[in-house]
């Protein structure tokens, strides 16, 4: 049975959890998106994982791990996640296979990012300034794109790397005035990592497709949201590649068809880091609550997260283009003592309703949300381990939006720890 876990809102909506979960019963537990803006928490017992690149099932040492093509690697980052493990006695040897292909985040695109960002003011899409856009702009511009296989060519990466800095150096100095970056210390830093990694570095896809030719157990790991997909999501406020569950196949080389299920994870309410419309934001009192009771903070950059109701229609649309066959919905511990809660079932745009997500900027900036109001409830949900014994009101919540957006709901999330999840069969 091979899974594919994606987030269909605006990311950090509790993938970490659920792929840890599912990863009892997976062999291999693939990344093929995104890079170090990604942030997924796992808590086992009582130790926490904050993981940007690492598959989460690296928690469970009998699984392997696959950093797939279409992931943007950070290599001071992923070294540093390994160390991590090792140090909380969980060991990669051996079951770490990083594309070859994949490419790498060096140090002069986290400096663009922020050059970038700095330089747009007010106009910021507010990235996590990991270097993620400008990385996956010089893979689509080819000419100065380093991957992970450079790490195995020293000597030609050095005579790359010295004409790709020059590059940037011209560029960062006329259009920011920038500091020239140092292509020795860049070059040094490579060296160090191709001792680390070197030995993990494959060709991931000829080993995804042995390993289903096996029979193996496959767990893919979406990272973000479909929402900040680069061509479906809320451009230009959306990250730098395909977040949405449509990324699998370019991302590792393995088609949709090879996953039986695809589970889109969502939060009972709406988050969203950085900049962009967010129809149902409530930027106020419950904003707030939701934010303190959520622990509403980013994973990877520590920003507050904006708070909302949860969106229906915009979940509509992101579980469509994903082909989802059913729905995650964690936190919904976290919306005990609200009062009523309200679900965004349609949007007034210029006067008129939809229930489809629109497709121009200028539409979504417009929307307003058209709610249904349900009765919340004021139960302590973080003991609950069986559905029936969820209450009433919480069981109406989850048929409300199931009705709205079509799509079963399949496990319940109920508190951030990995025992606080109820499969509903
Ligand atoms: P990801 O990026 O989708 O993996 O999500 P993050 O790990 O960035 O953010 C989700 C946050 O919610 C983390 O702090 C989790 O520990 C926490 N979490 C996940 N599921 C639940 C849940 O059902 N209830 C509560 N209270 N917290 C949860
Ligand atoms: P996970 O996998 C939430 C957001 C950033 C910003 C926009 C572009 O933890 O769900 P980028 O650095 O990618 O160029 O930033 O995308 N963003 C995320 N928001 N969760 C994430 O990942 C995110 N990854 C990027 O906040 O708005
Ligand atoms: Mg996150």
């Amino acid at each position: 049975m091979n899974n594919c876990v994606v987030g269909l809102q605006w990311g950090d909506e509790g993938k970490g959890k659920v792929v840890d979960i599912l990863a009892e019963n997976a062999d291999v537990v693939v990344r093929y998106g995104g890079g170090a803006n990604a942030g997924h928490t796992v808590i086992t017992g009582d130790t926490k994982f904050a993981l940007h690149l690492m598959p989460s099932g690296a928690v469970r040492e009998k699984t392997n791990c696959v950093i797939a093509n279409g992931v943007v690697v950070d290599p001071g980052t992923l070294i540093d996640e390994i160390n991590g493990l090792a140090d909380k006695n969980i060991s990669m040897e051996g079951r770490l296979f990083i594309s070859e292909n994949a490419h790498m985040v060096l140090d002069y695109h986290k400096q663009e990012d922020q050059l970038r960002e700095a330089s747009l003011g007010k106009n910021k899409i507010g990235t996590t300034a990991r270097g993620i856009g400008p990385c996956y702009a010089d893979k689509t511009g080819r000419s100065y794109a380093i991957r992970m296989a450079d790490l195995l060519d020293l000597d030609a990466l050095k005579e790359k790397l010295a004409k790709i800095v020059a590059y940037k150096n011209k560029l960062f100095g006329a259009l920011y005035d920038a500091e020239p970056v140092d292509g020795d210390a860049i070059y040094a830093k490579c060296c160090r990592h191709s001792e680390v990694l070197a030995k993990f570095i494959t060709n991931t896809t000829q080993y995804l497709h042995e390993s289903i030719d096996a029979g193996k157990n496959l767990l893919f790991e979406g990272a973000q949201g479909a929402l900040l997909d680069l061509d479906h999501g809320t451009f230009p406020f959306v990250t730098s590649s395909n977040a949405s569950a449509l990324g699998l196949g370019p991302g590792c080389g393995v088609p949709a068809q090879k996953v039986d299920r695809f589970i889109g994870v969502v939060k009972a309410y709406t988050t969203r880091v950085g900049a962009g419309p967010f129809p149902a934001e409530q930027d106020n009192e419950i904003g707030n609550t939701i934010r303190v009771k959520g622990n509403e903070f980013g994973t990877t950059t520590g920003r507050p997260r904006r708070c909302g109701w949860f969106d229906a229609v915009a979940v509509s649309f992101t579980a469509r283009l994903g082909g989802i066959n059913e729905i995650a919905m964690m936190h919904l511990d976290t919306l005990a003592g609200l009062g009523e809660l309200k679900v965004c079932k349609a949007y007034q745009i210029n006067s008129k309703e939809t229930t489809f997500f629109p497709g121009s900027a200028a539409d979504l900036e417009a929307a307003e949300c058209v709610y249904d109001t349900l009765p919340g409830w004021d139960e302590d949900l973080t003991a609950v381990t069986t559905y029936d014994a969820l209450p009433d009101n919480v069981k109406n919540y989850i048929a409300a939006i199931e009705k709205i957006v079509g799509i079963p709901v399949s496990i319940v999330g109920v508190g951030p720890k990995r025992g606080q999840a109820i499969f509903r069969d």
